[in-house]
């Protein structure tokens, strides 16, 4: 066992940051999912998060903030990307940009791109950390590659408990977003999204005029997008109302079947509780062993472009 779970409280976030600087990793609650963190300027340490993923190396990682401020040292700031960050930071909306001249982050977390992830988390643990450690801290979602992205800090522990590697897990509670940020490539004169999240195609349409979405094959096209990037290991069977026998049903709205065998996402058919409970339903019917999980249809606005688009990859093949 090299897991620990730790409140985070004034000690354990010294305690924490101490493992940041000295190479180590931290699971840290942000209020998208948690997030297997390393110092973004030491390339063993972010080389170990790839390691205990066991993530494909081609995929590039997102770097946490303690400030606003800090993001001019790492990347080449556009006026849009100035907007959105006046926008929506601290939150979750991360920005891919061009690392700057004498960028000294990890040429790793780029993963051979010219281009860095940054964002600025809003939960408070996050933040404590990020200003205990004063490191930029690479993190990708703190779970295996390929798997569900954890919600809870048991999620955590369920996926490193039997890692080499020793993880250090900050408890923040259930997230409260629970999918990951927006990825928007700001390089531009405007936002292009390369994943969806909860700061939604409308949303920034409202504030930012004409928005993108990148192509399947366009190089901006983000590897998070590859297909099967969030499968579990049940199959699922899209867009269906009922469970057959031997199947489990991930279900939304009032009118779902009810039992044993059934998670709803939402009784109430709100999309905003659907995306916080989708990673860890998905988990626990995942792990009760049914070899399918049906899934009933979710409306594709808002947050159900977010969850379908997480649904679809998840049950494509794995090649
Ligand atoms: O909410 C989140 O974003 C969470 C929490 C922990 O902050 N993090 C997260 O990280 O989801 P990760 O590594 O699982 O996803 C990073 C996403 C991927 O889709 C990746 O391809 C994309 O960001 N990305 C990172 N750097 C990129 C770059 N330079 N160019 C294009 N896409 C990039
Ligand atoms: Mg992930």
């Amino acid at each position: 066992m090299s897991c620990g779970i730790l409140e985070p409280d004034a000690r354990n976030i010294t305690l924490a940051a101490e493992r940041l600087r000295a190479g180590g990793l931290v699971a840290m609650p942000t209020e998208t999912v948690y997030g297997l963190a390393a110092n973004a300027l030491d390339d063993r340490a972010v080389a170990s998060i790839y390691a205990t993923k066991e993530r494909p190396q081609f995929n590039p990682l997102i770097v946490h903030l303690p400030t606003k401020e800090d993001a001019a040292r790492y990347a080449v700031i556009t006026p849009l990307a100035q907007q959105l960050m006046d926008t929506y930071w601290p939150g979750p909306c991360t920005l891919v940009l061009q690392r700057a001249q004498d960028c000294p982050l990890s040429l790793l977390v780029s993963a051979g791109l010219d281009t860095v992830a940054l964002r600025m988390p809003a939960h408070p643990v996050a933040q404590a950390l990020l200003k205990e450690a004063k490191l930029p801290l690479a993190a990708p979602s703190a779970n295996r590659s390929g798997r569900v992205s954890p919600t809870l800090p048991a999620h955590v522990e369920a996926e490193f408990k039997n890692s080499a590697a020793e993880v250090l897990i900050l408890n923040g509670g259930a997230c409260a977003v629970g999918v990951e940020s927006t990825v928007i490539d700001a390089r531009g004169h405007a936002p292009v999204i390369l994943r969806h999240g909860s700061i939604t195609h409308e949303m920034l349409a409202q504030k930012f005029g004409p928005v993108e979405e990148a192509l399947k094959d366009s190089p901006l096209h983000s590897p998070g997008m590859l297909a099967s990037h969030y499968a579990p290991n049940a199959a699922l069977r899209m867009n269906v109302q009922h469970a057959d026998a031997g199947e489990a049903l991930l279900a939304f709205g009032p009118d779902a079947p009810t039992g044993k065998n059934v998670k709803n996402l939402s009784a109430t058919g709100d999309l905003t509780e659907a995306s916080a409970n989708l990673f860890a339903y998905l988990r626990e019917l995942d792990d009760t062993g049914y070899a399918r999980i049906a899934v009933m249809p979710i409306p594709d606005r808002g947050l159900g472009v977010a969850i379908n688009d997480r649904l679809k990859r998840a049950s494509t093949p794995r090649g």
